[in-house]
């Protein structure tokens, strides 16, 4: 399975901190936020990873980035993003990198605690379809939010006024090679993007969505509460694993 890191838009809810750099540049804690979702693929087994990005400051990810050895990779592949499309119109450019194989999809903005090996694993050893990994919040209206019925994912409605339930979807997705046909059936949203909800409602009616929960804590990075919550988790966490001692 290869790996797909979103990392694109103009972060127009981070503005002025995005006005002259990529969001996924920006610092959580002691690292810059893509290495994170990096990492979670990386600790899930993923070896072939591409990068998608875009904007008038791609070059820096190259420059950050550069082979991927920091993480322990041979090579990192990169695309380009034209415009402003959404999540699903940008996870279209990573078609020819998936050659048809499953890939595990994970947006640049998202950090969690744990890891997603367990998952990565299932979807392994699914045969088809897709995955999603989901977790309880409190305020579910922020995101795509999951309606489970009989122990399955019956809709996804992306920013809903009233949720029907308090599981967001997180942004990382496990799909099959069929993922590039349901993008393409696509038509842009009342804020005038591809949704990947729409992708994976798309599973969902075809009966070939699972889902799992994620573990420990998971935060995307978009917004200034969210950008500072990330940090402070990160931070935590390695405070907790050094006993305390943050400088060791
Ligand atoms: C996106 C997705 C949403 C998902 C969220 C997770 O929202 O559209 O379904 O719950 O990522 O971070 P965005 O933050 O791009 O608006």
């Amino acid at each position: 399975m290869k790996g797909v890191v979103l990392a694109g838009g103009t972060g127009s809810r981070l503005f002025p901190l995005t006005k002259i750099t990529n969001k996924h540049l920006l610092p959580i804690y002691n690292k810059p936020m893509i290495y994170y979702p990096i990492e979670t693929l990386v600790n899930a087994g993923i070896q072939d990873i591409m990068i998608v990005t875009g904007g008038k400051n791609s070059g820096d990810f190259l420059r950050l980035l550069s082979n991927g050895k920091q993480f322990g990779l041979k090579h990192l592949d990169y695309t380009y993003q034209e415009g402003e499309g959404g999540i699903a119109d940008a996870l279209s450019l990573a078609e020819h990198f998936a050659d048809g194989g499953k890939v595990c999809v994970i947006l640049g903005d998202n950090i969690i605690e744990k890891n997603i090996r367990r998952a990565a694993d299932e979807f392994r050893q699914q045969p088809c379809g897709a995955k999603i990994l989901l977790k309880e919040v409190p305020d579910a209206e922020r995101f795509g939010v999951a309606e489970i019925a009989t122990g399955r994912v019956v809709n996804i409605e992306e920013k809903p006024k009233k949720p029907k339930s308090n599981y967001a979807v997180t942004g990382i997705y496990f799909y099959d090679g069929t993922v590039f046909d349901k993008a393409r059936t696509l038509k842009p949203s009342s804020r005038g993007e591809l949704e990947i909800t729409d992708v994976n409602n798309a599973y969902i009616r075809e009966g070939a969505m699972t889902y799992d929960f994620l573990e420990g804590w998971w935060t995307d990075a978009g917004t200034f509460d969210s950008l500072r919550r990330a940090t402070n988790l990160v931070a935590e966490k390695g405070a907790n694993k050094n006993g305390g001692d943050d400088r060791s």
